[in-house]
């Protein structure tokens, strides 16, 4: 598998895994392939526990949210590291950390930046506060304190990670954070006597990372970069508001991990042929429109167990996981329902679309390609398309191949009225999760995928035919 991957990076030294959507398309499955067979150091550079990974192999399932999915492969030698560009909410850190002890994984090689930021108390009562979290209108954040914490970092009162080693530096600093958050009470001692044992815990990690960094980059080590989120979501060329506050671009992720982008080959992945979003904001090929957008806005009251009951869906709870035939015949049904509405309940129920932080019901439609052309500007031509598998069913399937005349723009009054010109394409009936050969695809997909590739000049290095590392296909 190395040399594979290898050859589909060109024999480069560092990858950068990044989403080219409103993310959750499969960064942890590929971040973690890579990290197993290809890398040596795995490093995040953005975001923090909004991001939710998933990782499947040989059926089981973990979902990280701090920590990169390489560190499964510590014991391997594997060197994971949180780049100076995150933000860590330490509880969290340390719960995913007890989490791994629990299971007797070692984490000795692990690395925190002494640069990253590290969200407070009062960033997520701020968060909270801020957007009344999923309801309709609101940008729908993970309520986790991302914002308000680049915002300090932003301002400039941000606190660091290598403030927390010297109590005196991070009383002052709280001491003057105080008066920018009048409706929050901030207890300067009382925040530090809470932090202390996580403290404790991370210390022996911290490091200045970006030295680390480019010295394993010099030795010759192989660096794999674990975007979050998506360009979509980009606060610098997302849909702005409704986007996140760092940058999950290349050059973005880049900056957070600490090396120069130019050395960085990038692997966008592509959700195909639906995507997903969840939160709020315009997606102009979202299946039953504003419909669907005010649906999902509810947040939990629509979650998985709600949609399985509804359209009778049998499903089982074991151990806090859902399970379910996904190719049930009412999911079918839906998913080749008249109306678009019901459609995207059944590509949402068939793919599982369920935000992995949140429980949230993801809004489903066709992927966009101008949307697709213009995350290409930053990311790179190379694509890794994931969930082909998903839509098995569906008698037929679209793409956006334009919206006519105009462009895909970031200006979100526009890009909600864009109207989509979709080009639709035969599905497939068959299962393709166990298909290794690009060749033996259904008809139908490989056409979508020379479309893809002809309309947008991008190449697909990669198919993924399920959530299992197994089940991924190399061209
Ligand atoms: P991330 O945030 O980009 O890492 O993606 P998430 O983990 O939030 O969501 C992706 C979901 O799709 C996870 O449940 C994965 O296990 C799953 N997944 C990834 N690739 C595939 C695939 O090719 N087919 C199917 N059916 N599921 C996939
Ligand atoms: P991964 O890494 C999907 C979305 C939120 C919200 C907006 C702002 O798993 O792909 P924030 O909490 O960052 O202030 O929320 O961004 N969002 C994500 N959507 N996947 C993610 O991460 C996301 N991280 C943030 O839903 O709309
Ligand atoms: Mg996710």
């Amino acid at each position: 598998m190395k040399d594979v991957l290898d050859k589909v990076v060109e024999g480069s030294r560092a990858v950068a895994i990044i989403c080219n959507q409103w993310g959750d398309t499969g960064k942890g499955k590929f971040s973690n392939l890579f990290a197993k067979y290809w890398a040596d150091v795995v490093v995040r550079g953005t975001g923090g526990n909004n991001a939710g990974h998933t990782v499947v192999i040989n059926g089981k399932k973990r979902i990280f949210h701090l920590l990169p999915t390489g560190i499964i492969y510590d014991k391997d030698g594997k060197i994971n590291i949180l780049g100076n560009g995150m933000v860590l909410d330490l509880k969290v850190l340390c719960t995913e950390l007890a989490e791994l002890d629990k299971e007797r994984i070692s984490y000795d090689k692990l690395m925190i930046s002494e640069d990253a930021n590290v969200i407070m108390p009062y960033h997520i009562s701020r968060d909270l506060d801020k957007d009344a979290s999923s309801k309709k209108g609101g940008i729908g954040s993970t309520g986790k304190g991302i914002g308000p914490c680049y915002t300090d970092k932003i301002a400039r009162r941000g606190i660091f990670v290598r403030d927390l080693l010297k109590e005196n530096i991070l009383k002052t600093k709280l001491e003057k954070v105080k008066s920018f958050y009048p409706k929050v009470e901030i207890d300067s001692e009382k925040i530090i006597s809470d932090l202390k044992p996580f403290i404790e815990k991370i210390k022996p990690f911290v490091k200045d990372t970006i030295t680390e960094i480019n010295d394993f980059y010099s030795e010759g080590k192989k660096i794999l970069i674990e975007g979050a989120q998506g360009l979509l979501l980009s606060i610098e060329y997302g849909t702005y508001p409704y986007v996140t506050s760092s940058d999950p671009s290349l050059n973005g992720t880049a900056t957070g991990t600490g090396l120069c982008a130019r050395n960085i080959y990038p692997l966008g992945i592509v959700k195909f042929p639906f995507m997903t979003r969840v939160g709020g904001g315009p997606f102009p090929s979202e299946l039953g429109g504003e419909e669907s957008e005010n649906y999902c806005a509810e947040g939990l009251e629509h979650d998985i167990k709600f949609e399985l009951d509804k359209y009778k869906i049998p499903f089982e709870v074991i151990k806090g996981n859902v399970k379910y035939n996904h190719s049930h015949p009412n999911i079918i049904s839906l998913m080749n329902s008249k109306y678009d509405f019901e459609k995207g309940i059944g590509i949402r129920l068939a793919a599982e679309e369920y935000g992995a932080t949140t429980g949230r019901p993801r809004r489903t439609g066709w992927t966009d390609l101008p949307a697709l052309k213009f995350a290409t500007y930053f990311n790179g031509m190379n694509i890794i398309l994931t969930k082909v598998d998903a839509i098995s069913g569906a008698k037929k399937f679209s793409l956006v191949e334009s919206y006519g005349e105009e462009k895909f723009s970031r200006d979100c009054d526009s890009l909600r009225f864009r109207k989509p010109i979709f080009k639709e394409f035969e599905g497939f009936e068959k299962k393709i999760s166990d298909i290794k050969a690009y060749d033996n695809l259904p008809n139908g997909l490989k056409d979508s995928i020379d479309f893809l590739e002809k309309t947008i000049g991008a190449k697909v290095k990669i198919v993924s035919v399920g959530p299992d590392q197994n089940e991924t296909i190399v061209r």
